[in-house]
């Protein structure tokens, strides 16, 4: 592939600059690779997840979305393998110190390499033979892998006497698993169905960087979809169409996106199968946007036998008892919409001599879908009365009356904002507005009494 347009960098500084992401506790000096979302990212954030819902959910009628809690009951963590298998492989340089995580390192160094399911073994042998180095000081001398916890511990307990220890969950779709007999029965649930939630998760990931690509807090939006056992591959197949079709309608094209399967040793201690969509990211490459895990009953099964409930179907048709099979597509949050503000952004020629900076993201993802400007502060306030309300209850809008009416547009432009009503003095009289498109540039005057039709419109495209 070659290269973007634009370098990773680049376009992050931009969104700290702009508001989208800020460092986390910044006036502490920061804690390395944490991130606060600030107003625009926050609202992109909510947008994708309504467009998450509206795709997958709310068609929908066997799709069922609850909200589970982080911290659970440690025995789950200990029945699904978590406890004993959820660690990455990791080695410290025996001159600096520093820690790596022995896949990334060897990765880095040997991009010809295949890491992804190289055995601990295999890994080992590479990195203790002297051809790789140290980022941090350039020495080859490493200790041998250690396998590393990846789950957060913490403690809950009203003294220090009765603390017991429990885990910040490493992923959501445990909750969706443990609740799997409580939403059959009281939803009146028939399979096929599914149970799906958004919500954070922690994993004190190794080497975690690239801005919020690895984090280790994060968000996931993820369905558990459970079937007859013998359908799996058919459902395997639905959801990698229903999952494309989602990241291609959020916006992004598939000239940079691909499925990836995972190779045999490569997948993780629950799949039969996984494939993960790709997205060709600026400056770092191919990298996992969301996976869509074909887990079998394997989660159901090992919780049933380790809580002794019994967690089977019976199968109104066949009147058989079995536990069903699953499929699990498992969106990253934070990294789909920081591959959707990389594809966004463009800088653009304007006449001759003027560029703009231009987030062409996705009408419904945009932080503000309209900016309502005054095109004097002697406007303000008949622009709030006639304008504002029109717009918004049914969008996120924003009213900035700072700087001239082409520094105005720039910086809606800047952060992707579709669409802005300019109020003037003829709008006094001819009570109509003036509505620029962020793409094309192009203005329309708007009858205010049209204004919400006329938008309606435009958002339902
Ligand atoms: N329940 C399955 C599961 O958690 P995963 O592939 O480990 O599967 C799913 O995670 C998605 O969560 C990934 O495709 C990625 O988008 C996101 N994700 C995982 N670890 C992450 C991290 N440290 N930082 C940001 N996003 C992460």
């Amino acid at each position: 592939m070659e290269e973007r347009k634009f370098a990773f960098e680049k376009i992050t500084n931009h969104l700290v600059t702009s508001g989208f992401v800020y460092p986390s506790s910044e006036i502490y000096g920061g804690l390395s690779n944490a991130w606060d979302y600030g107003p625009l990212g926050c609202l992109a954030k909510n947008h994708l997840k309504d467009v998450w819902r509206h795709h997958f959910v709310r068609p929908n009628n066997n799709i069922y979305e609850i909200d589970p809690a982080i911290i659970m009951n440690p025995k789950v963590w200990v029945a699904t393998g978590h406890v004993a298998n959820f660690h990455d492989p990791q080695v410290d340089c025996k001159y600096c110190h520093s820690r790596y995580r022995a896949d990334k390192l060897v990765h880095d160094q040997k991009p010809d390499l295949d890491v992804d399911g190289m055995s601990q073994a295999d890994l080992d042998k590479i990195i203790q033979s002297g051809e790789i180095t140290c980022p941090n000081c350039g020495k080859n001398s490493f200790t041998p892998i250690r396998q590393f916890q990846l789950m957060f511990k913490t403690f809950i307990g009203v003294t220090e006497e009765n603390t017991s220890t429990v885990y910040l969950r490493p992923e959501t779709a445990q909750g969706l698993f443990v609740n799997f007999k409580n939403v059959l029965r009281s939803s009146r649930a028939k399979l096929p169905f599914g149970i799906c939630d958004i919500g954070k998760a922690f994993r004190n990931e190794i080497t975690p960087g690239n801005f919020t690509f690895r984090t280790r807090e994060f968000e996931q939006m993820e369905i558990e979809f459970f079937f007859k056992p013998e359908e799996d591959l058919k459902w395997f197949n639905f959801w990698k169409d229903q999952c494309l079709d989602f990241v291609n309608k959020v916006g992004l094209k598939n000239d940079y996106l691909r499925f990836r399967d995972h190779e045999p040793n490569e997948l993780a201690f629950y799949s039969k199968a996984t494939t993960d969509i790709e997205y060709y990211f600026p400056t770092l490459g191919w990298g996992e946007l969301m996976g869509i895990a074909s887990r079998t009953n394997y989660d159901l099964t090992r919780h049933q036998e380790a809580s002794k409930e019994d967690l089977t179907y019976l199968d109104p048709e066949t009147n058989e008892r079995y536990i069903p099979h699953v499929i699990e597509p498992s969106f990253g949050l934070d990294r789909l919409l920081l591959a959707l503000l990389c594809d966004a952004y463009d800088e653009e020629k304007v006449g001759d001599n003027d560029t703009r900076i231009v987030l062409h993201l996705n009408k419904k993802i945009a932080p503000y879908s309209i900016a309502v400007l005054p095109l004097s502060n002697k406007l303000n306030e008949e622009a709030n009365k006639q304008v504002w309300p029109l717009v918004s209850e049914d969008y996120d809008c924003l009213f900035d009356t700072t700087g001239s009416i082409g520094k105005r547009y720039r910086r809606q432009d800047a952060i992707g904002t579709p669409y802005c009503i300019t109020f003037d003095f003829d709008s006094l009289n001819d009570h109509s507005v003036t509505v620029r498109d962020r793409d094309s540039m192009k203005q329309e005057r708007v009858a205010l009494k049209d204004l919400k039709s006329y938008l309606a419109v435009k958002f339902a495209n």
